[in-house]
């Protein structure tokens, strides 16, 4: 399985707190740390393609984006493959979301503005702010991030990875929206229980921008730049934190980068969404397969420097994932070298 053990030198294991920013500890081994034979119980990595996770509103208008996972922290992940507009209204009270657009492109109509997404684009709805959302084609894929603690750009200079002026686009008021007329809106809460508002007109109508700042954001996957450490790469850097840092996004995209080291991340989950090629990522070839591995376990992970390129991102969270029975019916088990299927996924009937 491993190129690594058959290298004139043996394998390096690294333990790291606070992803790759506090304390480690560097060991060798005579084998390859990554390799398990079987794994019973939640706390094991997985794999799902996005489009073989068929989410409840693609063929129910009324449904809400179907959980991937859920956290004690309350992060949560979700997917959504709307085929047709949102008949009613959501306001997520207790989490920010970032809405990444998978495939198809989307309108979004919120408390602020109107911003219409595309293929690659991070879309940020802070808490508290209703939204609602339709396909402008006949399908999309999205995957939402849930976070509770405020999610903001954060890359490390404030020009550089990120041309904010160029780049970054907010939602924008108008065309006008009309008052309507009774209209439902979803009050999204942590525990899962959703109230129901039964509003006399449509919550979305809006007058006039008066404000400067609008908390409604895009930008683009491909627009974010990479940073890496020549010659050797080192690890990625955050555009995006929650407050409290226990929700960081990265581009993963293809970089110039040795291959990152067989590894134990001890406070932070890693998702990491291959978005699309030309290039292969390891065991990664579908574009929207999303791989997982959860704190404490010990991974390796494909070589990022691949020559004909593919875009991927990372979410790393403090939070401790739990895929719901839904996505695990619709995922594998992975291996954490290359991040393929595990082989015990081969002899499953
Ligand atoms: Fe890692």
């Amino acid at each position: 399985m491993s190129d690594q053990t058959k290298g004139a030198e043996p394998p390096v294991q690294l333990w790291t707190r606070d992803g790759f920013m506090g304390v480690f500890s560097v060991v060798t081994r005579s084998t390859y740390a990554p390799d398990y034979l079987s794994v019973e119980g939640p706390h094991a990595p997985r794999r799902a393609v996005l489009d073989r996770l068929i989410p409840d509103d693609r063929d129910s208008a009324d449904a809400l984006p179907t959980t991937v996972a859920t956290s004690r922290l309350g992060v949560k992940l979700h997917v959504s493959g709307r085929r047709k507009p949102m008949p009613f209204v959501v306001r997520n009270v207790e989490a920010d979301e970032i809405h990444f657009i998978q495939s198809g492109s989307v309108k979004f109509e919120t408390d602020v503005g109107c911003i219409t997404a595309d293929e690659g684009d991070f879309v940020c709805i802070p808490r508290s702010i209703a939204y609602r959302y339709a396909p402008l084609g006949d399908t999309m894929r999205s995957l939402i991030v849930e976070s509770p603690s405020a999610l903001k750009l954060a890359p490390p200079a404030p020009t550089g990875m990120i041309n904010v002026a160029r780049d970054l686009e907010y939602a924008k008021v108008g065309p006008d929206i009309p008052a309507g007329s009774q209209t439902k809106l979803v009050l999204k809460a942590i525990d899962g229980e959703n109230t129901v508002f039964t509003m006399p007109h449509d919550p979305l109508s809006l007058g006039m921008q008066l404000s400067e700042s609008v908390p409604v954001w895009k930008l683009n996957l491909n627009k974010i730049q990479l940073l890496t450490y020549s010659p050797d790469g080192g690890p990625p850097s955050q555009f995006l934190s929650s407050s409290t840092g226990d929700v960081l996004l990265f581009n993963l995209s293809s970089r110039i980068s040795n291959r990152p080291p067989i590894h134990v991340n001890a406070d932070f989950d890693e998702v990491i969404c291959y978005v699309r090629g030309p290039g292969v990522w390891g065991g990664c070839s579908e574009p929207g397969t999303l791989t997982w591995v959860p704190k404490g376990v010990i991974h390796h992970g494909p070589p990022e420097n691949v020559p004909e390129t593919y875009q991927a991102w990372l979410l790393e969270t403090r939070a401790t994932l739990r895929w719901t029975p839904q996505a695990i019916a619709a995922s594998q088990l992975m291996e954490t070298g290359e991040y393929g299927p595990h082989p015990s996924e081969l002899h499953r009937s």
